[in-house]
């Protein structure tokens, strides 16, 4: 059975923590839907993590689609938000409609995320209004990191803090079903979460949002450029990786891989004829 969005805000009204991971490919999303994840995002975090742009920026709708497409293959009890890339929702109402529908029709997602607040509210009212069910995203939000300066900590200042809670509210009057909070203070998140009635997924948000999020490369310890301060390595798996691929290359050059365990044999009577 598929995870609902009712279910989701369902958690949040008895108090259960809400976790989700990000996942790019079919086979990672296998896994994380049999651990039992009830939201999977396809992060546009994929530009970074595994095409190597510097930023999400460059992502494009194509590039999402292929990569939401492979993890609707493998997933089949989790919710699978897309999210929508750079500039796919600012232009107009009808390309936002358009692009949230590229996600449902064609990569199999059954929600979608994008990122503002008060400035997409319309938007998102819009694309509910269709049937899609959409997660908002706000705080830092990394599409706009050359207008905010940086990955920095969002809503220090007190008018910086309102505009937050007054981006969180437009959210869920515009009918999204939970709101992403990206690195803010825990305080200011802990107040957001207790002010809206659905759920807050934190990221670098502290421990009083009712879900978390991170990056299933940050957390398996797969992408290792850099290490942002709110990511928990849970494994190694760059380590694990390049011992694996050493062993590897050491056993071709002196000859101990493969053995019999890996080949295949014949009849010897066919080589010896060969060989006559
Ligand atoms: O793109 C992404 O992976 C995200 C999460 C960090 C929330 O937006």
């Amino acid at each position: 059975m598929r995870v609902t969005i009712n279910q989701i805000k369902e958690m949040k009204q008895k108090g259960e923590k809400i976790a989700m991971l990000t996942a790019y490919d079919y086979t990672t999303a296998k896994i994380i839907d049999e651990a039992g994840i009830p939201l999977i995002l396809v992060g546009d975090s994929l530009g970074m993590v595994v095409l190597g742009y510097d930023s999400t920026i460059p992502v494009t709708m194509e590039e999402m689609l292929h990569h939401t497409k492979a993890v609707a293959r493998g997933v089949k009890s989790a919710l699978v938000i897309g999210d929508m890339p750079f500039m796919t929702y600012h232009v107009s109402t009808e390309d936002a409609l358009r692009n949230a529908a590229h996600f449902i029709q064609e990569g199999g997602a059954q929600a979608v995320k994008l990122e503002g607040g008060v400035s997409v509210a319309d938007k998102v009212a819009s694309i509910v209004n269709c049937g899609i069910p959409v997660m908002g995203h706000i705080g830092l939000t990394p599409q706009s990191i050359h207008q905010l300066g940086g990955h920095r900590r969002q809503g220090k200042s007190l008018e910086a803090a309102r505009k937050l809670l007054e981006d969180a509210q437009a959210l869920e009057e515009a009918g999204a079903f939970a709101i992403v909070l990206e690195t803010l203070p825990a305080p200011l998140a802990s107040l957001i979460s207790q002010r809206i009635s659905i759920p807050t997924i934190g990221i670098g948000a502290g421990a009083g949002c009712d879900g978390q999020v991170l990056v299933i490369s940050d957390m398996l310890g797969l992408f290792t450029d850099f290490v942002p301060k709110h990511v928990k390595q849970y494994a190694k798996l760059a380590d694990v990786m390049s011992k694996a691929i050493t062993d590897y290359r050491y056993e071709v050059k002196n000859g101990s891989f493969p053995t019999k365990a890996q080949s295949f044999s014949m009849d010897e009577s066919i080589i010896a004829e060969l060989k006559k």
